[in-house]
């Protein structure tokens, strides 16, 4: 018998970390990546006081109702809209993420898919692997400039900064975005970035980028209206999270216009996409791996674990999302 407090790794990790981790607690691991359904995962959890988990693990009051010795959900991933946070703090479970390890890594690959996306590189690529280039011709795979061009960003903070400032000091883009607040006149002026609304963003961005939280507020915020305003011959590029673009009023305006393509690494309902954007040839699509770099996922698993030893230890973890937890606990 032992009276370490017992953890869940919900999906298979670093063995480094889960090495780590063990130094801490009993872990149950999932070395072999299955993906528990929902009933297992519940069972899994019985017993277990924290659980190390991904966007891939709903966490919500059923979950940790069936769960009440629950007391820290660790998510891997700075997006945390799987964790229903009201109803963990008002059961005293911590839940943390991962910001900040993963800021530039996300951002390197945001303006990457926007300039494959403008520059329609997997779309000559495919074309050439075809065995379809017999010559050069001055029309060929003519796509949009992505220097000078008008930056949009939706969806302002730590990510969306860092692709402001990969447009503004690299590729001479003036800057435009929209946000639920405005930043600092001072950051706006490193970042060449000026405030307008949301109407304004669609109409003057050439390059649209969205780096917004998930939720029932930004659920399609770019639907077949918002579409429809943008500025002919644009792209769109979404790193942020499935749902907050309408993928099917999406693949309509990548055939019909106005815009002129789009990077997708995030889809409504993945791993599934779309059958109509799969059939756009406009489109570039990765499977949500923005965060991928070998050293930033390392990264974020190492402070997915930082967080579940502080809070099982009773400190406080350093990317703690509902620290209400910590008041309402007793002294
Ligand atoms: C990835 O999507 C994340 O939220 O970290």
């Amino acid at each position: 018998m032992t009276d370490r407090p017992s953890i869940l790794i919900a999906r298979a990790i670093f063995p480094e970390v889960v090495a780590r981790l063990r130094g801490h607690f009993e872990v149950e691991d999932n070395p072999g990546d299955q993906i528990h359904g929902r009933a297992e995962l519940i069972a899994r959890l019985h017993g277990k006081r924290g659980v190390i988990a991904t966007g891939s693990e709903r966490i919500d009051a059923e979950l940790l109702d069936a769960n009440p010795q629950l007391r820290a959900v660790c998510n891997m991933a700075v997006g945390y809209n799987n964790i229903d946070v009201p109803a963990c703090t008002a059961r005293g479970v911590m839940a943390t993420n991962t910001p900040d390890v993963l800021t530039e890594t996300t951002a390197d690959f945001g303006f990457a898919l926007m300039m494959a996306a403008a520059r329609r590189i997997t779309e000559s690529e495919r074309f050439l692997r075809r065995g379809e280039w017999q010559r050069w011709a001055y029309d060929m795979f003519m796509g949009c400039d992505v220097h000078g061009a008008t930056l949009g960003i939706l969806g302002m903070g730590r990510i969306g900064q860092a692709i402001a400032r990969r447009g503004a000091l690299g590729f001479g883009m003036p800057v435009i975005y929209h946000n639920r607040s405005r930043l600092p006149a001072e950051t706006e002026a490193a970042l060449n970035a000026r405030y307008v609304d949301k109407a304004t963003l669609l109409r003057e961005a050439d390059h649209l980028v969205l780096v917004l939280p998930y939720s029932a507020e930004s659920h399609h915020a770019i639907g077949a209206a918002e579409l429809a305003q943008m500025k002919p011959g644009a792209t769109l590029t979404n790193v942020a999270r499935g749902g907050i673009v309408d993928d099917a009023a999406l693949a309509a305006a990548l055939r019909d216009g106005p815009i002129a393509a789009a990077g997708l690494d995030v889809f409504e309902g993945e791993p599934q996409v779309h059958p109509a954007l799969l059939e756009r040839p406009n489109v570039v699509l990765t499977p949500h791996i923005g965060s991928g770099s070998l050293r930033t996922r390392r990264a974020m698993a190492d402070l997915a674990a930082d967080n579940l030893i502080a809070a099982l230890s009773g400190a406080r973890p350093p990317s703690l999302i509902n620290p209400e937890v910590l008041a309402a606990r007793p002294a």
